[in-house]
């Protein structure tokens, strides 16, 4: 009782289904640009957002859910969140799905998904990635899977059992939607996963 409540919110959720894009054949055109854009895309409120969510999770004592979905995140904000990740020692589960947030957009934010102890999984299906995206993400994994071996080596030394449920790192990556991926892409996730036997995912 008597508890703040951003140290006690398990879930943030944002939402935006606006498609700008529709706008981009035919007669829709005119339609699209007479109808209101939503203030989520001007990139003033979208900081002031990551600005917001920062200072949230910094203080969050059990937000173990984050997803921000179909919003245009530019850089300035996926550093933002970035900082705010990298102090919030409870997140499980993070989705950017539907966020165009590119190789580049990608690189910032794993810098603060590559340290997390607690996530176990990833959604950034729908974020315009290409194969550097997806070798980006195979390097974290790869680095990831290094240390789970190192644990489990230990663990089985003091001849215990390993708590896979325990155990750091990334569980599930989900990349769905990214034709740019190609086989590039496609060959270093599948080598990195090849050396995993505990992440699922699906690409
Ligand atoms: C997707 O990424 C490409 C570069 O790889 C960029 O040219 C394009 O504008 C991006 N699309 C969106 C919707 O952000
Ligand atoms: C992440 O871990 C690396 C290596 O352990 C460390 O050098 C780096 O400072 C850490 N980054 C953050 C943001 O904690
Ligand atoms: C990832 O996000 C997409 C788009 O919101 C959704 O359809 C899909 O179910 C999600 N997948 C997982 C495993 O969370």
């Amino acid at each position: 009782m008597g508890a703040a409540p951003e140290h006690s919110l398990p879930l943030i959720c944002i939402l935006s289904f606006f498609q700008s894009r529709l706008g981009e054949t035919g007669c829709d055109r005119n339609k699209v640009y007479r109808s209101r854009v939503p203030a989520i895309r001007n990139k003033d409120v979208t900081l002031q957002l990551c600005k917001a969510l920062k200072c949230c999770v910094s203080v969050s004592g059990a937000l173990r859910n984050l997803e921000l979905n179909g919003l245009v995140l530019r850089e300035s904000d996926l550093t933002m969140l970035t900082k705010g990740l990298n102090k919030l020692a409870t997140l499980v589960h993070l989705c950017l799905a539907n966020c165009p947030l590119g190789d580049g957009g990608l690189e910032i934010i794993c810098q603060g998904v590559k340290n997390s102890t607690t996530l176990k999984t990833v959604n950034f299906s729908g974020c315009n990635l290409t194969w550097q995206g997806a070798d980006h993400m195979a390097k974290i994994l790869k680095c990831q899977t290094t240390g789970r071996h190192e644990e489990t080596w230990a663990e089985s030394l003091r001849s215990r059992r390993p708590d896979l449920d325990c155990m750091a790192g990334l569980r599930r990556t989900t990349l769905n939607g990214h034709t740019l991926i190609g086989d590039l892409g496609a060959s270093a996730l599948a080598e990195s996963l090849s050396e995993d036997l505990w992440l699922g995912g699906s690409y």
